[in-house]
C-alpha cells in the first residue's frame, strides 16, 4: 500500500494538533513540526498507526524553515501534502507593540508559510499530485493590525497558488478558523473573555470541517455555518464597519499583569 505522507507545521498544539490527528485517522502518516519536544512526542504517541515522524523546528529562523523544507524535497520518502497550521499573535495591536514580536509573527505566520507553500507547490507540481492547506483567520476579513494582515496575506497568497496550481493535480486549500478553544490567545498574553460564548469552535470540528472540504476538493474552508453566514455578511462592509462589528462581537485586549 502506497504511504501518504502529511507534514503538519503547528501539531504540538490546538488546530495543528487536530489536523495532525484527523489526518491520521483519514490514514495519512504524519510529519510533526514544531518547536516543543515533549508536547509533540505527546501528540506523537496518540496519533493511530506507528510510523508518524516529528522535526523539531523554529520557522521564526531560516534554519527551521530549511528543515522542513529538506523534508519536503527528500524524494527518499515523499511527502504528498503540507498543512502550514504554525502561528502566534501579538499582545499588542500595532503600532503599540514590540517590532521585534511584530517580525517574529510575520516570519513565522507569513515567511515560513511563503517558503514552504513554494517549496510543496515545486515538488508536488513535478510529481503532479499532492496537497497544500494553509491556515489563515477570519481575521483576514478585519481591519485589525499585523496579525490580521498577516492571515489576510496567506488567504490571498493561498488562493493564488490555488490558480496557479489548477489542472497540476495538486490540490490547494486555505482554511479560515474563527475564535477557537487552543493556546492561541494565551500564549499571546490576549483576554478574550468578552468574546460571544457562541463564536467559540473547538480545534477537532475545525479539523473535521477542514478534511471534509478537502476530500469534497474546495479551495476554501470556512468552518462552522454561523462563521458562514457572518463573514458572507460583513465582508461586504467598508474596513472600519467590519471593525466595528468585530469590537462589538469580540473585544479583546492585553491581559492584565496582576
Ligand atoms: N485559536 C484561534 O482562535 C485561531 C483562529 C483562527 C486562526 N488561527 C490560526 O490557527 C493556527 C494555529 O493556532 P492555534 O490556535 O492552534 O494556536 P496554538 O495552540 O498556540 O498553536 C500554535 C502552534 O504554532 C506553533 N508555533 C508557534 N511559533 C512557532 C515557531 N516559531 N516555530 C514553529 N512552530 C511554532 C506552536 O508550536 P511550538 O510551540 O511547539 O513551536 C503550536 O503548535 C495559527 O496559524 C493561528 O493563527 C487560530
Amino acid at each position: 500500500m502506497t504511504v501518504r505522507r502529511m507534514v503538519v507545521t503547528g501539531s504540538s498544539s490546538g488546530i495543528g494538533r487536530a489536523l495532525a490527528v484527523e489526518a491520521a485517522v483519514r490514514g495519512w502518516v504524519v510529519v510533526l513540526v514544531g518547536r516543543d519536544h515533549d508536547r509533540l512526542h505527546a501528540v506523537a504517541a496518540k496519533l493511530p498507526g506507528s510510523r508518524h515522524e516529528i522535526l523539531e523546528a523554529d520557522l521564526s529562523t531560516s534554519l527551521g524553515v530549511d528543515i522542513v523544507a529538506s523534508r519536503l524535497r527528500d524524494e527518499a520518502s515523499p511527502c504528498a501534502g503540507i498543512i502550514n497550521a504554525a502561528g502566534l499573535g501579538t499582545t499588542h495591536p500595532y503600532p503599540f507593540g514590540s517590532f521585534d514580536d511584530e517580525k517574529r509573527m510575520i516570519r513565522v505566520n507569513v515567511d515560513a508559510v511563503l517558503a514552504l507553500s513554494q517549496v510543496a507547490a515545486e515538488v508536488f507540481c513535478l510529481r503532479g499530485s499532492g496537497v497544500i492547506m494553509n491556515v489563515s483567520s477570519t481575521a483576514a476579513y478585519w481591519s485589525a493590525g499585523t496579525y490580521a494582515a498577516s492571515k489576510a496575506w496567506v488567504l490571498a497568497a493561498t488562493q493564488g497558488l490555488a490558480a496557479q496550481c489548477k489542472s497540476s493535480g495538486v490540490q490547494v486549500m486555505a482554511l479560515i478558523p474563527g475564535f477557537t478553544r487552543t493556546q492561541f490567545h494565551t500564549q499571546s498574553k490576549t483576554d478574550a473573555s468578552g468574546v460571544r460564548p457562541w463564536m467559540w469552535l473547538t480545534p477537532e470540528e475545525v479539523a473535521r470541517e477542514a478534511f471534509n472540504d478537502l476530500e469534497l476538493g474546495r479551495s476554501v474552508c470556512i468552518p462552522g455555518k454561523r462563521y458562514r453566514l457572518l463573514v458572507g455578511t460583513v465582508r461586504h462592509l467598508p474596513p472600519a464597519g467590519r471593525s466595528r462589528v468585530l469590537r462589538w462581537l469580540a473585544p479583546l485586549a492585553p491581559q492584565s499583569s496582576e
